[in-house]
Parts: C-alpha cells; structure tokens; sequence
C-alpha cells in the first residue's frame, strides 16, 4: 500500500516568496513541494531552473519533485541533481531516448518517474516501468495552472495500478492538474497516490486547503 501524499505545485506560489511559501506548505502538513521546470518550447510557458531546487534545497526538508516540461530533459539532469532536487519527472514525448534518459536520473542518484500527456497512452511507457519510482498521469494538457480536470485520464491509472500488481513493480502514481476538494477522491479511487495541486493550494487559506485535501483522502 503506497502513502497519499499531497504535493503543492509552485507554479501557484508568490514567485517572490517561494522560500516563505514552501515553508507555509510543509508547516500544513503537504509532503511533497512540486516544482514545475517549463522551456517555452515543450509548453508554451516559461518557468525558471535549477536555480529555483538550489535556493529551496537549504530551505526545507521536503521532497522536491520536479516535473520536467522541457525539450530533451537529459540535458539537464545533471545539474538538477547538483541542485538538490530528489526526483525528476519527464516526459515520455519529449525525448527520443526515455528509457536512457531515466536511467541517467538514476544514475545521478534521483529517483526516476516517466510523465505522459493527456493524449499519451499508457502503452507508449509500458517498457520503462520497472525503472520508474514513480508514474505521473497527466490530467490537464500541461503549461499552465488553473485548468479543468480531465476525468477521462482516471482510465490510465487504473490501468497503470492494474499492471503494477499484475508485475508486482513498485512505482507511485501521481496526478497532476485540476485536482481540488471535488476531483481527488476520484483520483484515490482510481488507484493515485500522490496529488499535485497549485491553484486549489495557493488559491485563499493554505492550511484550510491543505487540510480540506487531507480529508477528503481519509474518507473510506
Ligand atoms: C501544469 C503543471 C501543474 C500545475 C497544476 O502544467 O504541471 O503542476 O501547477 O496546477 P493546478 O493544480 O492549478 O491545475
Ligand atoms: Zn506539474
């Protein structure tokens, strides 16, 4: 059985106070800070870099999930590894090499976990999953915060939760994108365990819904 966790997406704090911010999330309970890299080219949105992981790293020890919506991610593993980040997610479509490119994360000493987009199959990242510490469904089409859930992806994680008792492998499986007091329970059900949430998060009192999420996990 595998611990829910909930995972506030940066992409949704003050980006002039992301240290005040991510020490706000970890005081409400949230285990895990996710950290949303974008290159203006996989996404049509710009974020930031390493630069980000190295001044949070002395901050807080909270688990730095960072999700990789970048052109080629190989590129960069080695410098989010120096950075301190403790797991890099990355996209199946945006590398041609995703099985090397995992084992490279790997090998810097990260944990490794493959993401697919709203329109990728689950078949597209069956060869890699007994690699992977962790699996991230996608339930928005990725770039931006505030966008609405797509149910529809709940197929994938019943699918993925499927094969990973049917193999006996050990990933995690994380959903990413409209998840709020209304959608995560679906997203339980379904068989995720790790919850991304910025706007829901960061949108009003952050403990209140930090705390609104960790109940809705609790029921049954
Ligand atoms: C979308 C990012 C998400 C985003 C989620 O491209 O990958 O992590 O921050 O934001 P919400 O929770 O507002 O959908
Ligand atoms: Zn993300």
């Amino acid at each position: 059985n595998f611990k829910n966790k909930i995972a506030p997406s940066i992409l949704s704090a003050d980006f002039g106070y992301f240290v005040r911010d991510v020490k706000r999330i970890e005081a409400a309970g949230a285990e895990v800070v996710h950290i949303d890299v974008m290159d203006g080219h996989f996404v049509d949105n710009l974020t930031f870099g390493s630069g980000v992981v190295a001044a949070l790293r002395p901050q807080t020890d909270l688990f730095l999930d960072v999700h990789m919506m970048v052109e080629n991610p190989e590129t960069y593993v080695e410098e989010f590894a120096v950075a301190g980040a403790d797991s890099m997610s990355i996209h199946v479509e945006a590398t041609h090499h995703i099985h090397g490119a995992l084992q490279k994360i790997k090998a810097a000493g990260m944990q490794a976990s493959v993401v697919i987009n709203p329109g990728t199959s689950v078949e597209t990242i069956k060869p890699v999953l007994s690699m992977v510490d962790m699996v991230l469904v996608m339930t928005v089409n990725p770039g931006f915060g505030g966008q609405k859930f797509i149910p529809e992806m709940m197929d994938k994680v019943r699918e993925l939760s499927q094969i990973r008792k049917e193999k006996n492998l050990n990933f995690e499986i994380e959903v990413d994108g409209g998840i709020t007091d209304k959608t995560i329970e679906q997203a339980k059900n379904a068989g995720a365990n790790v919850f991304v949430a910025g706007s829901y998060v960061f949108n009003g009192n952050v403990e209140e819904n930090i705390a609104k999420l960790k109940e809705r996990l609790m029921t049954k």
